[in-house]
């Protein structure tokens, strides 16, 4: 029989086929001094005890427990890859971003597409979120555009974000997951959440491939144009390779057979040259229409209607290169939504404006304060004030490191000046909870349930919802049940009685 092995399995066959007409090479320490036998440690007789002294040993052991670094608090598990951003439209009307100057113009971009919930560990196939960021490495400097697949989130106030991932993570006490308890009452106690909910358990929370979902940017942004003028956008990247999804009991077994299924199809994907690309698109909405817009533009609970505000086509990611090293450059790539180059601004959506904060904070505490000199992270020529720290790479030619000086250090950028908006903000401060009933929560949920999803899908939906919400408490089942009656009577009646008809659960103590 012919034996077929993927890409993937012949990483090192293909190292291999690269230098077998080389020397080979002689081992080195850390320091890069020769070993002279790798095989035995330095002891003292045949039987006797080792010697401090073998410092080839020591080297490798004391950089062996320190190999791992934390995992990302959510997003740990994914999978990385390279390619460019093609603009196909020109957008010049709404932002002077140098990545949309003009048709045809190419920017490298870095991809990491990701679980939410689960550890590095986790299958692939579980039931999620999936994350889809992008690096654009641009004449400006770094642009991350930190996306899901998915244009919406749960909540629409980053003071509820930490509480929302630690549902979906394990319980503190029986680090169990998911932890049904956990999950059911925050989410039927913020009914803003019953949108995303539903999507979550739609067909789309199992994709099939991570080439076969489209990204969104999900929050919304500002833009500038080059006469200064302002306009709120969405980013949207759909996959020109079709929607691809799992069933749950297919997810399953993927998930026992290939806890990797993921990685794996991407990476395979690209060694044989068949780069997966999305077509990138914008939304476009003028300050005069956020005003009188019937929904708070800034709610990440919501979209903006295609009917109201139609996608308009500006460009393609393509990918085309494997990583070299994944811990080099996935593992140590970090994306921060702060990161924005002139021409691309922040709103005052209350999710992204929390962003702004937390994803270079972590990044400091995983990868060091001077992650961002890692050539992942930032292949460009920095020109600031900042120097010294944990790993430092970088003398910046001598410049001088504070500001003003009087010996040609770096200056104030007049475009980026320039193309700064002054936005007037009014009003009280205070804490204003938005996940009352005066924020409609439940609104879009219905036009999904009613006007996007077939019947089929709708079967689908309820028993997703039902495996889950079976096992919550009786208390939790009422009131989560009670939130989806208000997306649709007949929807909730259908979750009421496929949990009523399921045999319950026996504890071990009552057999
Ligand atoms: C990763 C925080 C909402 C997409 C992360 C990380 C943090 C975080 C701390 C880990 C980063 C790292 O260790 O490198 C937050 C907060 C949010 C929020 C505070 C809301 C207040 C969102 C939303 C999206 C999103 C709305 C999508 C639209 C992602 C993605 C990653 C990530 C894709 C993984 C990035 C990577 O591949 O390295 N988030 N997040 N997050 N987040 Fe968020």
């Amino acid at each position: 029989p012919i034996k077929i092995r993927q890409p993937a399995a012949n990483q090192l066959l293909e190292h291999a086929k690269k230098i077998e007409h080389e020397d080979r090479e002689s081992a080195t320490t850390n320091s890069g001094n020769p070993i002279s036998y790798k095989d035995a440690t330095l002891t003292v007789g045949k039987k006797g005890t080792t010697l401090f002294q073998d410092w080839v040993l020591i080297d490798e052991l004391a950089h062996f427990s320190r190999e791992r670094i934390p995992e990302r608090v959510v997003h740990a598990k994914g999978a990385g890859a390279f390619g460019y951003f093609e603009v196909t439209h020109d957008i010049t009307q709404y932002t002077a971003a140098k990545v949309f100057a003009h048709v045809g113009k190419k920017t490298p971009i870095a991809v990491r597409f990701s679980q939410v919930a689960g550890e590095m560990g986790y299958p692939d196939t579980v039931r999620d979120i999936r994350g889809f960021a992008v690096k654009f490495y641009t004449e400006d400097g770094i642009w991350d555009l930190v996306g899901n697949n998915t244009p919406l989130f749960f909540v629409r106030d980053c003071a509820l974000f930490p509480s929302f991932i630690h549902i979906l993570k394990r319980n503190p006490v029986t680090h169990l997951r998911p932890d049904y308890d956990m999950f059911w009452d925050f989410i039927s106690l913020r009914p803003e959440s019953t949108h995303q909910t539903l999507v979550f358990f739609s067909d789309r929370g199992i994709p099939s491939s991570y080439r076969h979902m489209h990204g969104y940017g999900a929050d919304t942004f500002g833009f500038v144009n080059e006469f200064g003028q302002f306009f709120y956008c969405k980013f949207h990247y759909l996959t020109d390779q079709g929607i691809g999804t799992l069933g749950s009991a297919r997810a399953t077994e993927i998930a026992g057979q290939d806890p990797d299924f993921l990685i794996r199809d991407l990476y395979n994907a690209i060694a044989t040259g068949n780069y997966p690309t999305w077509s990138f698109y914008i939304q476009i909405m003028t300050p005069e229409q956020a005003e009188k817009h019937p929904w708070d533009p800034f709610d990440v609970t919501k979209v903006w209607l295609h009917a109201d505000f139609p996608l308009i086509p500006v460009g393609k990611l393509v990918l085309n290169r494997n990583p070299k090293n994944y811990f080099a450059e996935v593992e140590q790539m970090a994306f921060d939504p702060a990161h924005l180059i002139p021409g691309i601004e922040p709103s005052p959506d209350r999710m992204l404006q929390g962003r702004l904060f937390n994803y270079g904070d972590t990044a400091r505490y995983r990868l060091g304060a001077n992650n961002l000199q890692l050539p992942v992270n930032s292949p460009f020529k920095l020109h600031n004030f900042s120097r010294d720290g944990f790993a430092t790479l970088d003398s910046q030619g001598g410049a001088p490191n504070y500001h003003p000086n009087s010996f040609g250090g770096p200056d104030n950028d007049k475009r980026a000046l320039a193309l700064s908006p002054l936005l007037p903000v009014v009003g009280n401060a205070g804490r204003y909870d938005n996940g009352g009933e005066d924020w409609d929560n439940f609104g879009q949920a219905r036009l999904l349930y009613h006007r996007v999803l077939k019947e089929d899908e709708k079967e689908r939906l309820v028993d997703n919802i039902v495996n889950w919400l079976k096992n919550a408490a009786d208390f939790l089942q009422e009131r989560a049940i009670r939130n989806f009656a208000n997306v649709d009577e007949e929807f909730a009646r259908k979750i009421r009685e496929r949990i009523q008809a399921q045999v319950k659960p026996v504890a071990l103590a009552e057999l």
